[in-house]
């Protein structure tokens, strides 16, 4: 790791903004003094000029009980309100608001009014069920319009909604429907993925009736969308199709105004136990550093930009740069159901080029696996619309990011590297393009009105050319307010390390480089990053030792040329199971049984079947010794392990 950050830190290329670029961006170098020399004041201003407020607010951050933070606090907003009517009535209804891309190839377009409407009707619909302020709606989506819709008419209504990725099993959906107390569940029959329908509905029939978890106890009906005509099963009385009651109901709904901190969703993330988190954001602060974030990290242009970011809204990226960020601001932005390589590996670049995009936002990832499949395929298709390009949710190495510079964005495009999290809620670091002098590799400068620091264990600064934890030093508008009926979690979790400083602490070890700009190295608890999506060692194991065989488990995130990490697993099988069965082909069910417990995300990439776990005299598993030999070194120190033989007889088994 160490010499890979000294190539790193070697990176001296910066690519300054043209001077035709900055005229004409939309943030200006002003914005830092501003959020400098009056922090608050700066986020009254934005909240102001980016959000329609019923009533005005008069104080901005109460931050009396850290922390617990109020923002805007007796303001009074409707999200939705401001993501759709207001551009409505501002004359711009026929703005288009999604350009909608199914995977087989179909498409709509849908303006603001259209959209306006259809949020309306299923507001409508969701109050027939009984659905009101702070209730719960599941939404177990394939990315289509109406995964959008309905996440706004949940928040319309000052409901809460609880997205579940689509990839996730009908176990991982159960626990958070029982987490959240969802009332109402939103599905589809099925989407389309690779080519053929994955179904959704039969995740959700099972979630419900699972007798392992004893009876769902809180959710009433259950609204599915028609979108892979998959056979389904029917619960009548429960179960409601999308078509049948939506075009029918009304069209009118008035939006009522909500407090500033009404919760606006709960997300689950993986963490450090077996547990997923329920992160909870709330509304005025939230949808201004979206909007924020979203208008100036971007650059957006919203009468003539077409943007599209690529992630699934089941993450915070598809909420915070799908839903609420573009259409707060009146984007026009493209929405794609399916996979990057169906039915061909120019598809991304094809919908570039369809639709004209201008700003691109993906993953590093996808990026590096275009890479390994070659520029020729990119290169069949016009991207000369792009002039702005993203990338979010792991390091982005500098050899991918001159990739996607030169061959994605013309040798031109300045990229914006942004760092965040589920937590932060939107981008808190990142270059601003048209400011910034962009440097390959780092994600450098915290936003004006953010304050990030790097320090070590004791909470002192390490200053620059240092590494250590990056810590967030001040609250922010889109900070997380908790975690969902766990409010003990939130406090041990975030704040309790730097307790006496009141920093929160990201959980992500960083380097501040001569310059000042800051290199993210990755997690520094057992959580992994694979492909950009955050999984827990404990969870995984959790799941493994679920497994009938198993009688230990012991999971790392091993570094992996293209998923960033891959999850690798060691595992100790039963005596009383070897007895009985052929271990043959057991390593392979055991990657499917952790897919179908979890979701597909979260297979092993390896699964090693060994005698004995590296353990220290107290018994704890010394993870760091795994990831060596998953990761092909040579093992470091064993001197704290109980049996220090232990190292060469796993290094052997895995060989
Ligand atoms: O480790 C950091 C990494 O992703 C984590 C947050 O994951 P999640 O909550 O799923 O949100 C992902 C999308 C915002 C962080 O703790 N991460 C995110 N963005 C970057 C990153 N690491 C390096 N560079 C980034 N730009």
């Amino acid at each position: 790791m160490s010499s890979q950050i000294d190539h790193l830190l070697d990176e001296s290329r910066q690519f300054p903004p043209s001077d035709e670029f900055a005229a004409s961006a939309v943030a200006k170098p002003d914005l830092y003094e501003r959020a400098a020399a009056d922090r608050d004041g700066f986020w009254g201003d934005q909240a102001r000029e980016l959000l329609h407020w019923h009533t005005p607010f008069t104080r901005v951050l109460d931050w009396s009980t850290p922390p617990f933070a109020k923002w805007f606090d007796d303001g009074e907003l409707n999200v939705a309100y401001n993501c759709l009517d207001r551009h409505v009535e501002a004359g711009n209804g026929d703005r288009v608001a999604l350009l909608w891309e199914g995977e087989p190839g179909d498409e709509r377009r849908i303006t603001y009014a259209e959209l306006t409407d259809e949020v309306k009707r299923v507001a409508n619909v969701l109050e027939s069920f009984g659905v009101g302020a702070g209730d719960r709606v599941a939404i177990y989506l394939p990315m289509i319009p109406e995964a959008v819709a309905s996440m706004l008419a949940v928040a319309r209504l000052g409901a809460i909604h609880s997205v579940v990725f689509g990839g996730f099993s009908a176990e991982s959906l159960r626990s958070r429907i029982d987490d959240a107390g969802a009332k109402v569940v939103i599905t589809a029959d099925g989407g389309y993925r690779k080519g053929k329908v994955s179904p959704l509905k039969p995740a959700v029939d099972q979630a419900l009736s699972d007798d392992r978890f004893g009876e769902q106890q809180t959710v009433e009906h259950v609204l599915v969308v028609k979108r892979g005509e998959n056979e389904v099963d029917w619960v009548e009385g429960r179960d409601v199709w999308w078509h049948d009651v939506v075009p029918a109901a009304s069209a009118e709904h008035v939006a009522e105004p909500f407090p500033a901190e009404n919760p606006l969703f709960i997300l689950y993330t993986s963490g450090t136990t077996g547990k997923p988190k329920g992160i909870l954001h709330t509304s005025g602060g939230y949808l201004t550093q979206a909007a924020y974030t979203h208008r100036n990290v971007f650059d957006l242009k919203p009468e003539s930009d077409v943007y599209w970011c690529t992630a699934d809204i089941g993450w915070i990226t598809g909420h915070s740069y799908v839903t609420y960020g573009p259409l707060a601001n009146g984007a026009t932005q493209v929405l794609y159901e399916g996979t990057p390589d169906t039915p061909h590996p120019g598809r991304w670049w094809e919908i570039i080029q369809k639709y004209g995009v201008s700003i691109f936002y993906t993953a590093p990832t996808a990026i590096r696996s275009f890479m390994k499949t070659g520029r020729a395929i990119p290169q069949k298709f016009d991207l000369s619309s792009i002039r702005v390009l993203g990338s979010v949710g792991e390091p982005i190495n500098p050899e991918a990011w001159m990739w996607y510079r030169e061959v994605i964005g013309s040798g031109s495009a300045p990229i914006v590297d942004t760092w965040w999290q589920t937590e932060t809620g939107a981008i808190m670091v990142s270059p601003l393009p048209g400011v910034t002098a962009t440097k390959p590799g780092s994600a450098q400068v915290p936003l004006p009105g953010i304050s990030i620091d790097v320090v070590d264990e004791s909470g002192e600064e390490v200053g620059n050319g240092n590494g250590g934890l990056l810590v967030i030093t001040e609250p922010w508008p889109s900070m997380l307010r908790g975690i969902w009926g766990d409010p003990e979690r939130y406090k041990e979790t975030y704040w309790e390390k730097f307790e006496k400083q009141g920093y929160y602490f990201a959980g992500d070890g960083a380097r501040l480089d001569a310059d000042g700009d800051l290199w993210l190295l990755g997690r520094v608890d057992d959580v992994m990053n694979v492909s950009g999506h955050r999984l827990s060692t404990a969870e995984i194991e959790s799941s493994l030792v679920a497994h009938e065989a198993t009688a230990e488990a012991a999971v790392v995130g091993a570094s992996d040329e293209t998923t960033g990490q891959a999850v690798v697993a060691f595992v100790i099988i039963k005596e009383s199971y070897l007895a009985a069965h052929d271990p043959a082909g057991l390593a392979t069910q055991l990657r499917s049984w952790v897919g179908e417990q979890i979701g597909a995300i979260a297979r092993p990439r390896d699964v090693y079947i060994v005698g004995e776990l590296p353990k220290t005299r107290s018994g704890k598993i010394m993870r760091r010794l795994l990831r060596d030999v998953a990761e092909g070194r040579e093992v470091g120190d064993t001197t704290t392990l109980a049996d220090t033989a232990v190292m060469s007889i796993i290094s052997a088994q895995v060989k």
